[in-house]
C-alpha cells in the first residue's frame, strides 16, 4: 500500500492549521513537516513551536524531516512538540547510529535521509535502528524543483537492502514527487510518497493525493 504525505512546505503558512486539516480530509495518511535552519539547508522554515501548535489540529502522524545542522540538539524538541517520526539527514551528523538510538529512546519512530549526491551505502549500518530511509529526488531546500532520476536506481538499491534486512522499513522518497514521477518511484520499490507543490498546486486536494495514492 502507498502512503502520502503532504508536505506543509507549499501550504499557506499564514494558515497552517487549516491547511493540515484541509490535508487529512483529503485523505492524507502522514502530514511531512519540512524543517530547515538555514544552516544545512540554504532556506529557513518554522521549529517545535510551530510542530506543537499544530498538534491539536489532527491525530495524522507528524512525519518530521529535519534538514538541520547539529539534529542532535533538536530531537528532545520536537518529540515534545508531538512528533511520531524524526527523520534526520545522515550528512548532518557523524553519529549517525548514536543519532537514531537516541531517537528511538525518546520513543518515536526514526528514519534516515540521503541527499541526491550521497550514496545508498550511507545507511547499510543503520538499517537495524531505521523505521524509514528517505531518498531526497532533489537538493532539499525548496518545494518545486524537479525530479532527479538518479533517485530511482537508488530506491530500487535501497529496496532489496531494506528486503534483505527482514525488517519493515518504510521507504520514503521526496521532492518532484508529481502523478508521472510516482509512479516511476512506486515502480522503482519506494511505498510513501512526500509531495508539496504537486498536492497544494492541484484544483483538487483529494484528487490530488488519491491520483498520487493510485500512480
Ligand atoms: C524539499 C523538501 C520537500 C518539499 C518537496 O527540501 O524536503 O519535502 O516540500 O516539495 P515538492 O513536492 O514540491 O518537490
Ligand atoms: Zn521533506
Amino acid at each position: 500500500m502507498t502512503l502520502i504525505a503532504p508536505s506543509i512546505l507549499s501550504a499557506d503558512f499564514s494558515r497552517l492549521g487549516e491547511e493540515i486539516k484541509r490535508l487529512e480530509a483529503a485523505g492524507a495518511d502522514w502530514i511531512h513537516i519540512d524543517v530547515m535552519d538555514g544552516h544545512f539547508v540554504p532556506n529557513l522554515t518554522f521549529g517545535a513551536p510551530v510542530v506543537a501548535s499544530l498538534r491539536p489540529y489532527t491525530k495524522l502522524p507528524f512525519d518530521c524531516h529535519l534538514m538541520v545542522a547539529n539534529p542532535e540538539a533538536r530531537i528532545a524538541e520536537f518529540v515534545k512538540a508531538g512528533a511520531d517520526m524524526i527523520v534526520v539527514h545522515a550528512e548532518a551528523t557523524c553519529h549517525l547510529h548514536r543519532l537514531l538510538q537516541m531517537i528511538k529512546e525518546q520513543g518515536v519512530k526514526a528514519g534516515v535521509s540521503i541527499n541526491p549526491g550521497t550514496p545508498v551505502s550511507a545507511v547499510s549500518e543503520v538499517l537495524d535502528l531505521a523505521d524509514l530511509v528517505l531518498v531526497m529526488s532533489v537538493n532539499p531546500g525548496f518545494g518545486g524543483q524537479k525530479f532527479i532520476g538518479r533517485a530511482l536506481e537508488k530506491i530500487s538499491l535501497l529496496r532489496q537492502m531494506i528486503d534483505e534486512s527482514g525488517r519493515a522499513i518504510d521507504l520514503q522518497v521526496d521532492g518532484g514527487v508529481n502523478a508521472e514521477t510516482a509512479a516511476l518511484v512506486r515502480k522503482a520499490g519506494a511505498n510513501v510518497l512526500v509531495a508539496g507543490s504537486a498536492v497544494f498546486g492541484a484544483p483538487d486536494l483529494a484528487a490530488a493525493i488519491a491520483g498520487l495514492r493510485q500512480a
